[in-house]
């Protein structure tokens, strides 16, 4: 069964404000793929937009600007592996969704892969076309145009970490295949 519900576009930069690792979905006529990222921040509120580095060697990258579209899917503890592996091989040298055995739903606007095993959300963005600089520059924009969170974990607009759902914490990558999870949450009172 499924957990996970639909969040309000207003709330979707909530979905990385926190720099979680990421993975990142493409697709463009019979060709699909999946990478991981590290980078990715909130940059716009309405409509809201994201900025991402996506190294523009990448197979990832040449889908991406074929399509105009990608999804971010957000991996959780129990998706380290995955990220780690979609992270260290060439979706050039052969279908990662194949080698590694992963199932995708299409996105409900732009028909993106979405990957919900190991994830605990995902948003389908459009990308923003800038020709004058995508041949330059490797951080790329776009605007999430549909989300959804596993709602075990985030609901009414922000995560809800705790100790008893520690599997389903967002990841940050300290490098070489090292991540931490996102850990216990410490409310600020009013001073
Ligand atoms: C944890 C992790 C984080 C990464 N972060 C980024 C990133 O933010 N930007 C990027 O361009 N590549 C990043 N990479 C590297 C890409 O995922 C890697 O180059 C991938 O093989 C590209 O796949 P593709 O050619 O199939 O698109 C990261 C790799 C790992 C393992």
């Amino acid at each position: 069964m499924s957990h996970f519900q639909p969040v309000a576009l207003e709330h979707a930069s909530r979905l990385i404000n926190h720099g979680p690792t990421v993975l990142v979905t493409s697709a463009a006529a019979d060709r699909r793929n999946v990478m991981a990222a590290a980078w990715s921040m909130p940059v716009e509120f309405t409509p809201p937009r994201i900025a991402i580095v996506i190294d523009k060697h990448t197979w990832t990258r040449e889908l991406m600007t074929a399509s105009g579209a990608f999804a971010v899917c957000i991996p959780c503890v129990t998706g380290i592996d995955l990220a780690y592996a979609v992270g260290s091989v060439s979706g050039r040298d052969g279908d990662k969704f194949a080698r590694f055995n992963i199932e995708a739903a299409r996105g409900p606007v732009l028909g993106m892969p979405l990957i919900e095993e190991g994830c605990v959300a995902w948003m389908e963005c459009r990308l923003v076309r800038e020709p004058h600089t995508e041949d330059a520059y490797d951080t790329c924009f776009a605007e999430v145009v549909s989300a959804a969170a596993d709602a075990r974990v985030f609901h009414d607009g922000r995560w809800r970490f705790d100790d008893a759902n520690t599997d389903l914490h967002t990841i940050h990558h300290l490098g070489g295949g090292n991540f931490v999870r996102s850990s216990s949450p410490i409310a600020a009172r009013p001073l």
